[in-house]
């Protein structure tokens, strides 16, 4: 059993309406144009139905991830090891499997208490997609690679050798590469351990072993050419958003990429040129630096 991608991701905000005008006119991702009695908003990439639902929320963090498999029996597979692990799961009810256009689903809590929905079965939108800032195509997968899920997500996990251990043993992720990145003296160790799914994405979900009060460290959002990066870089820019750092070049993933504030401070990631990989032949690699070239970072205060 293997997990196929991970599908969506449910953001809370404490202003929605910044953060689709964030999503619409800086990353470019087209509203999907309906709203919910809870006044949720959903931000489209592909013929998902949505890959980001922009929920009202007293703080800005990351509610959940949506990890998606490839059929009943898989997510069926995944749902009876957790169980058979201890873990407690609580099963999706009919109105907010709709809500998430997804045939049934579960949630559960990783080791760190990151919230996930385990779902199989997406409804799809087949309205065009047309992107506000002119994004030719999100890199989502094709009839080539097959879904490769909305991009990827790094979330905490301060006690990493658990989470690691959930993901590989009973969500059906393989690692792709373990990152010590170069750290001032003194400094805590940082490690980040990218995972991938049963697709050619280098990696869909990483752990970072430090605690990250919004539930996310960033999450990342792939366009199709090297100029749709840089008129990225300029909308976030002439928009005023926050550009924590500036383009470069990801060793493992080849990603190459800035990363801007959304509002409230999830960081998003913006890039073009990921690495797809053959699992069948590749070999987990440990890296001591992040980046290539470039990616200065600037945090603000
Ligand atoms: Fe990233």
């Amino acid at each position: 059993m293997a997990l196929a991608s991970i599908g969506y991701l449910r953001i809370g905000s404490t202003d929605v309406d910044a953060w689709m005008s964030f999503g619409t006119d800086v990353l470019g991702l087209m509203d999907a144009e309906q709203s919910d009695l809870e006044g949720v908003r959903y931000l489209r990439m592909d013929r998902h139905p949505f890959r980001f639902a922009i929920e009202p929320c007293a703080e800005d963090k990351l509610l959940s991830c949506g990890l998606e498999y490839r059929n009943a029996a898989d997510w069926q597979a995944a749902c009876d090891a957790l169980r058979k692990a201890g873990h407690t799961l609580t099963a999706g009810d009919a109105t907010e499997a709709a809500r998430l256009c997804v045939s049934d689903f579960v949630t559960v809590s990783d080791p760190a208490g990151n919230v996930l929905e385990l779902y199989y079965g997406r409804r799809l939108d087949y309205k065009p997609l047309i992107s506000p800032t002119g994004v030719s195509a999100f890199v989502t997968g094709d009839e080539y690679t097959g879904d490769m899920g909305f991009g990827h997500a790094v979330i905490p996990a301060p006690d990493i050798e658990a989470s690691i251990a959930f993901y590989t043993e009973l969500i059906g992720l393989g690692i792709s590469d373990d990152l010590y990145p170069p750290m001032p003296e003194g400094a805590p160790e940082s490690r980040v351990v990218f995972m991938h799914a049963d697709n050619p994405r280098q990696h869909s979900l990483a752990l970072y072993n430090q605690p990250t009060p919004s539930g996310v460290v960033h999450m990342m959002v792939e366009v199709s050419t090297l100029d749709e990066v840089g008129r990225g870089l300029d909308l976030a820019k002439a928009a005023g958003h926050p550009v924590i750092a500036s383009l470069g070049r990801h060793v493992n993933d080849n990603m190459c990429s800035f990363y801007v504030l959304a509002p409230g401070g999830i960081a998003v990631e913006y890039g073009y040129d990921g690495l797809l990989v053959d699992w069948e032949t590749y070999t987990p690699t440990v890296s001591t630096e992040g980046d290539l070239w470039g990616h200065e970072y600037n945090f603000p205060g």
